[in-house]
């Protein structure tokens, strides 16, 4: 044994030394050369500590660092992005002889366009993208003539593009968007016929027509020329980009019409954007057919003969966006047919033409917005075999007929939009939309009752049926709904209207309606006994509800020791039932601990998935200890895996995971102590008296600790559960969250399902929580807005038995906010008016976190930025402003 241990060992060694020795002779300079680089950068964040010079670690092994597989193992490749590096790019990398990739971008290099790089004669890419990169693109950078791709998109480069680029023949990817480049784009485009990317996009000073020689780069597929200040017309020379496969002019100052000849291009293309243009004229008729081809128009731009793949029938176009230009005419309704098409935006023009019924061919179709055009014909049946469209809005159009049965069969459906037509009937039932979110039918023709089925829509949260025609009462059960925004303004309707929607909503939203009755309507109803909170019914059922809560707490004490006792026999035969890890030296054994866990240390509340209790250490330090109540059958290994993984976490705005200790049945999570309580505590206490400097610290911390679980944290962590109640505060009142990621430990069906039985009307799960099994980012982000706005506004977010406002918070500020001055009633009063610029800053934060539709939540990163800059100002009211009583 030991002499085979001995002669292993020796075969180390004498391995690292041959490595050693091989770096060290044949290309002896490559570590010096790396080293001299890694001296000119700064690196705040340590993330060039393996770049070092010692035996045991060779500099293929190093950050960043890729090598050629084969002796002499040359440095090819250097990957250093997103590591807030910045001094001096230093040429002495070019030294390295074979290096052909050099990716520094997502850094702070703050310096012009490092022309040095040019010596590297092998480089092939070079990415410089979202630097601190500065003035102007010299000519000289036609010395980069070995490089195929050049990204310097997202810096501060300005002045002309220079006509030296136009010897960059090797160039496959050229990328200098997002600068602050101006002027006119040169004829340069002739000799770059690799080029198979071309980003001029969000350069606003970038005043040029596109040029002509552009439709030469038979190899283009992408053509990104958006949000720029380009004028004139689409060059008809276009029709060359036969490769192209996203081309994007959106948001440019172009006029004119689209070219005919752009249509043979379209064969494979995939994306099309032309939309905030002043374009105008019909567009091309049978753009996709690819019959209609006059070619006798362009032989003037175009000579030999048309390849097969011009003759277009987009069979690969996916996304198709014209919007917000002067187009008019009839629209190219084969694109409502084809096979891969998943969004049509054409609002905003003077389109004509119908909607075939061929649209059920378009079986991928998720997004349809044809509003304010002068579309006419009826709502095709052949739309409710959609079943991948999620938003519908045609408003402003001159539809008309009866709504098919079916108009709103799509599963994912959820924001239709038909107001402002000529349709005419009654609304069909709807049952099968249950993601409906929106849905507006406003100023039609529509007659008869609104349909009861509506009620049975989980989401749906703004209903518009104002001026039409509808008849018949206001359906009780709509009380059901979270309604934000509840219109049946002038219509026929009649009868008692139902309680919750006359509290809390404008008066304006039902009025036209002579028959309507209620309290504060003009009419009162004959039997008029509005429901009241009954509180002696509701003290009957809490007591109900304590005393089942005691006997529930009793049994678990009482659980505790059985299982402590039987941990005891367990050790006398010496099979641990009982095992614990620590990850901080806590001194304590699990027998103390289950002492520790009795009535008297328990948290009154606890948690959703167990109760809490704070355990003292034999050294007098106080611990929390959560035992959770439900945990899958996993094994000891992979539990402890997984509960490692939450107690790596280390960020100021998480709660540390000191330890857990667990059973067959069983898990007590060990958290450090925090003595100030929760965040939910302190609002739901008769004043909230923290002062907006505070909250917005508050805020900040919360947004900071999510973002990191976001997008720092390897793996990936999704919170989860975030609520006041879930946000503990330290004496400063830094927050920290717990409860996280807890799905980890209990697994997704026993999580679900705890979180379920609190109930999945919690008005922290956003509004697509009943029916997304799949948890993401923004649901996180939603709940995160729920809090910012208890901290805006200084009310809870749940609505209390007691309250006569007995609606949540989303849903009150969004009615709030819709009145006129609405907003300023959203604002805690407390809070002194200086404040008020920063406190309207944060709602509007908080409301775009809590927007229904998920897409449109920005990420913690963005908030915790948008917060930020709310926050020298606050810190300097911080001291004038004392806290009002
Ligand atoms: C790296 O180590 C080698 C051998 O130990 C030495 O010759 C060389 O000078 C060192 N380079 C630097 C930059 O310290
Ligand atoms: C990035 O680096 C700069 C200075 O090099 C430092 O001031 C800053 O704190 C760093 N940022 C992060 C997030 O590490
Ligand atoms: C440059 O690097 C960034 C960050 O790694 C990446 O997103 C981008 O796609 C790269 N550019 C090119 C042209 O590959
Ligand atoms: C293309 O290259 C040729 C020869 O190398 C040169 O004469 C011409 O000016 C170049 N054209 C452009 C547009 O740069
Ligand atoms: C568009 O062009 C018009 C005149 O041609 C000019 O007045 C306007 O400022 C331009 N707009 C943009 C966004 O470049
Ligand atoms: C083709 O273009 C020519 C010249 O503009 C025109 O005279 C002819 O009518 C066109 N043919 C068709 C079929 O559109
Ligand atoms: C083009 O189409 C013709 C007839 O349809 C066919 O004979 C020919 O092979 C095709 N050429 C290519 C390059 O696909
Ligand atoms: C409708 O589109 C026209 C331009 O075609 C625009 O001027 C108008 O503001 C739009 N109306 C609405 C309500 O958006
Ligand atoms: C709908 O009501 C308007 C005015 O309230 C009336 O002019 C119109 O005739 C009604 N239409 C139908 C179909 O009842």
């Amino acid at each position: 044994m030991a002499t085979t241990f001995c002669i292993y060992l020796i075969f180390l060694l004498s391995l690292t030394f041959t490595i050693f020795n091989l770096s060290s002779s044949s290309s002896p300079s490559q570590t010096d050369i790396l080293l001299s680089f890694k001296a000119s950068i700064q690196d705040s964040n340590n993330a060039l500590s393996t770049w070092s010079n010692t035996s045991s670690n060779h500099y293929c092994n190093w950050n960043g660092i890729s090598c050629s597989t084969t002796k002499p193992f040359s440095v090819t490749s250097i990957s250093l992005q997103s590591l807030n590096l910045s001094g001096d790019i230093s040429s002495s990398i070019c030294d390295l002889t074979k290096l052909s990739y050099l990716n520094l971008a997502d850094n702070s290099f703050n310096e012009p366009i490092p022309l040095h790089l040019s010596k590297c004669s092998f480089l092939e890419t070079l990415n410089l993208s979202n630097n601190l990169i500065w003035g102007t693109i010299p000519s000289q950078i036609s010395e980069f003539g070995s490089l195929r791709v050049l990204d310097l998109s997202r810096n501060h480069i300005e002045g002309n593009i220079p006509e030296s680029f136009g010897t960059l023949k090797n160039l496959e990817v050229l990328n200098i968007g997002s600068n602050l480049l101006s002027g006119n784009v040169p004829t340069i485009f002739g000799n770059l016929t690799k080029l198979e990317v071309l980003d001029l996009s969000q350069n606003p000073y970038l005043v040029s027509e596109i040029p002509e020689d552009i439709g030469e780069l038979g190899r283009l597929k992408q053509l990104l020329l958006q949000s720029s200040s380009f004028q004139g017309e689409i060059p008809g020379s276009l029709v060359g980009l036969y490769s192209l496969t996203h081309l994007d002019l959106s948001e440019n100052n172009l006029t004119g019409f689209v070219p005919k000849s752009l249509a043979y291009s379209l064969k494979n293309l995939v994306s099309f954007d032309v939309s905030q243009n002043k374009l105008s004229g019909p567009f091309p008729n049978g753009i996709c057919k690819g019959l209609i081809i006059n070619l006798s128009l362009h032989t003037n731009i175009f000579t030999g003969s048309l390849p097969n793949s011009t003759i277009s029938e987009c069979m690969s176009l996916e996304r198709f966006q014209v919007q917000n230009n002067g187009f008019y005419g009839d629209f190219p309704i084969e694109l409502f047919s084809l096979p891969k098409i998943k969004l049509i935006r054409a609002e905003n023009n003077r389109f004509s033409g119908q909607i075939p019924e061929s649209i059920s061919k378009a079986v991928l179709l998720e997004q349809v917005q044809l509003d304010n055009n002068s579309f006419s014909g009826k709502i095709p049946i052949g739309l409710g075999f959609v079943k991948s469209l999620y938003r519908f809005s045609a408003s402003l159009n001159n539809f008309y007929g009866e709504l098919p049965p079916n108009f709103c069969d799509s599963p994912v459906m959820s924001i239709m939009n038909l107001s402002h037509n000529s349709l005419s009937g009654q609304i069909p039932q709807l049952k099968k939309c249950r993601k409906l979110v929106s849905l507006s039918l406003a100023d039609n023709s529509i007659i008869g009752e609104i349909p009861t089925s509506l009620a049975e829509l989980p989401v749906l949260t703004y209903l518009d049926l104002s001026d039409n025609n509808l008849t018949g009462s206001i359906p009780q059960r709509l009380q059901n709904l979270k309604l934000a925004l509840f219109n049946v303004s002038f219509n026929e309707l009649s009868g008692k209207v139902p309680y919750s929607l006359i509290s809390g909503l404008p008066a304006s939203f039902l009025e036209g309606n002579p028959g309507l009755c209620g309290p504060g309507l003009p009419k009162l109803c004959s039997d008029d006994d509005m429901p009241r909170h009954h509180n002696g019914g509701v003290t009957t059922l809490t007591c109900v509800l304590i005393s089942f809560a005691f006997v529930v707490g009793t049994a678990f004490v009482v659980g505790g020791f059985v299982l402590y006792r039987r941990s005891c026999k367990g050790n006398d035969n010496g099979v641990g039932v009982w095992r614990s890890v620590f990850f901080y030296p806590l001194r304590i054994s699990e027998n103390d601990l289950l002492i520790g866990m009795n009535e008297k240390s328990s948290l009154g509340k606890g948690g959703v998935f167990g109760k809490v209790y704070v355990v003292s250490l034999p050294s007098g330090e106080l611990v929390v200890v959560k035992k959770l109540v439900n945990f899958r059958n996993q094994s000891s290994k992979s539990l402890k895996a997984e509960v490692k993984t939450l107690a790596k976490i280390r960020h100021k705005n998480i709660v540390k995971i000191l330890g857990f200790c667990h059973s067959d049945e069983s898990v007590f999570l060990i958290y450090e102590y925090l003595n100030e309580g929760s965040l939910g505590d302190l609002i739901s206490s008769q004043s909230f008296p923290l002062p907006w400097g505070v909250r917005l610290r508050i805020a900040i911390g919360v947004a900071q600790g999510l973002a990191y679980l976001h997008r720092d944290y390897v793996p990936h962590l999704l919170h989860r559960n975030v609520k006041s109640n879930n946000i503990l505060l330290d004496a400063n009142f830094e927050p920290k969250l717990t409860d996280f990621a807890l799905d980890r430990v209990l697994g997704e069906a026993a999580f679900h399902s705890t979180l379920d039985s609190e109930g999945a009307s919690s008005c922290y799960n956003p509004p697509e929580y009943g029916y997304s099994k799949k948890p993401t980012e923004q649901l996180d982000v939603y709940s995160f807005g729920v809090v910012l706005l208890e901290l805006v506004s200084g009310r809870k977010a749940e609505a209390t038995e007691e309250s006569d406002d007995s609606i949540d918070i989303v849903k009150w500020v969004r009615r709030k906010v819709n009145l006129t001055n609405g907003v300023q009633q959203v604002l805690d009063p407390t809070i002194s008016h200086t404040c008020h610029q920063a406190m309207v800053g944060a709602l509007d934060i908080a409301l775009s976190c809590t927007s229904v539709v998920p897409e449109k939540r920005p990420t913690l990163v963005e908030v915790v930025r948008g917060l930020q800059s709310f926050e020298s100002r606050a810190q300097d009211l911080n001291e004038e402003h004392s806290i009002p009583v």
